[in-house]
């Protein structure tokens, strides 16, 4: 079992299989700039899987498959498939923009994917295509549709959080999510990237907790939905579940129990500091065993940091803007 210096189990990966968007969110993604990078520098399909196989004999169970925009990976139900083969390996997530989610949604539901997280922050289409710089916010609509067809279920929509953009719609999406059967996540803006300017947007999640409270009755929601950090209520009104991360305002780090891989095969500990390291190099080395890699990947969760005290400690660099993370 896979455990860092202080304890705690780590169990989930998020894996970036590009860090190509088709959108520039904001906080997310510089407009320009983004270098594109070589096809030889980002692993392949079969060394994703061998780095995965990795993780899976040192205890990971999840896999969430995030970008940049992971849709954009040519061939990704194929990659799935493969994943999915992986001894181990229980659960296949993903985390999407759902702009091509409609035309790919059977596909990789057949392919073997378990559920599908859909990120949009708003229901406004002209605030849609601002935020994102370009997007069309039918595209989403019908990729979350077609995922909810085929069968996924249950889909969490994930918002980030932003004054003087869709903090008037909180309950517009509540009750959207609500009518569509999905779980609604708030997520705290987090000052990594882009970000890091745009904080006078910044608003803590209990701030909507409190918005709803004066409407709705909540109560803990008590259960665990999923791996994540994420704290749910239950909306007794709308007989809906709305959920929180709150990792800029009330951290988590005790409880983290993830790593993440890069498209180009960087693992990073933590999404506070820009500090990772590269095994694309001991992949492609002749002669490199499988007890290599397990050793290397060990090793590096042994230096994963113990918090980030809300993104406030002075080691928390976090330039890079989250498309080459994953989230
Ligand atoms: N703060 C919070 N969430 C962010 N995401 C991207 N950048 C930020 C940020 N600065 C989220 C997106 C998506 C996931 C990939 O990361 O909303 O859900
Ligand atoms: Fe693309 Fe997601 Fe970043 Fe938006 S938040 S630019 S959709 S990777």
């Amino acid at each position: 079992m896979l455990c860092d210096s202080y304890q705690r189990k780590i169990e989930y990966l998020r894996l970036s299989v590009t860090d190509l968007c088709n959108l520039r969110c904001r906080y997310c993604m510089p407009l320009e700039g983004a270098v594109k990078k070589e096809r030889e520098d980002i692993l392949s399909f079969e060394e994703i899987c061998r780095v995965v196989s990795a993780f899976a004999r040192l205890g990971v169970k999840t896999v969430r498959l995030t970008g940049g925009e992971p849709l954009l990976r040519k061939d990704l139900p194929r990659l799935v498939a493969m994943l999915r083969e992986i001894p181990g390996i229980e659960e296949l997530l993903l985390t999407t923009n759902g702009v091509l989610l409609a035309g790919m949604a059977a596909e990789l539901k057949r392919a073997g994917l378990t559920r599908v997280n859909v990120h949009l922050d708003t229901l406004n289409a002209e605030k849609f295509s601002q935020i994102t710089r370009w997007g069309r916010l039918a595209e989403v609509l019908a990729g979350i549709k077609a995922a909810r067809e085929v069968g996924f279920s249950p889909i969490k929509l994930n918002v980030v959080l932003m004054k003087g953009w869709n903090d008037g719609e909180i309950e517009d999406l509540l009750r959207f999510a609500a009518d569509e059967n999905l779980i609604l996540r708030w997520i705290e803006l987090m000052p990594i990237g882009p970000g890091k300017d745009l904080q006078e947007n910044f608003l803590p999640s209990a701030w909507v907790l409190e918005r709803l409270r004066e409407k709705y009755h909540l109560s803990p929601y008590g259960k665990r939905l999923g791996r994540g950090p994420a704290e749910y209520f239950k909306v007794f009104e709308l007989n809906a579940v709305v959920g929180f991360i709150h990792a800029v305002s009330q951290p988590f780090c005790e409880q983290c129990n993830r790593v993440r891989l890069s498209a180009d095969g960087r693992v990073q500990d933590c999404l506070a500091y820009d500090e990772s390291e590269g095994l694309l190099e001991l992949l492609r080395r002749p002669g490199t065993e499988d007890s290599d890699i397990d050793g290397k990947i060990a090793r590096m969760i042994q230096v994963k940091r113990p918090d980030h005290g809300g993104f406030l400690m002075p080691a928390c660099t976090a330039t890079a803007g989250m498309y080459g993370i994953g989230g």
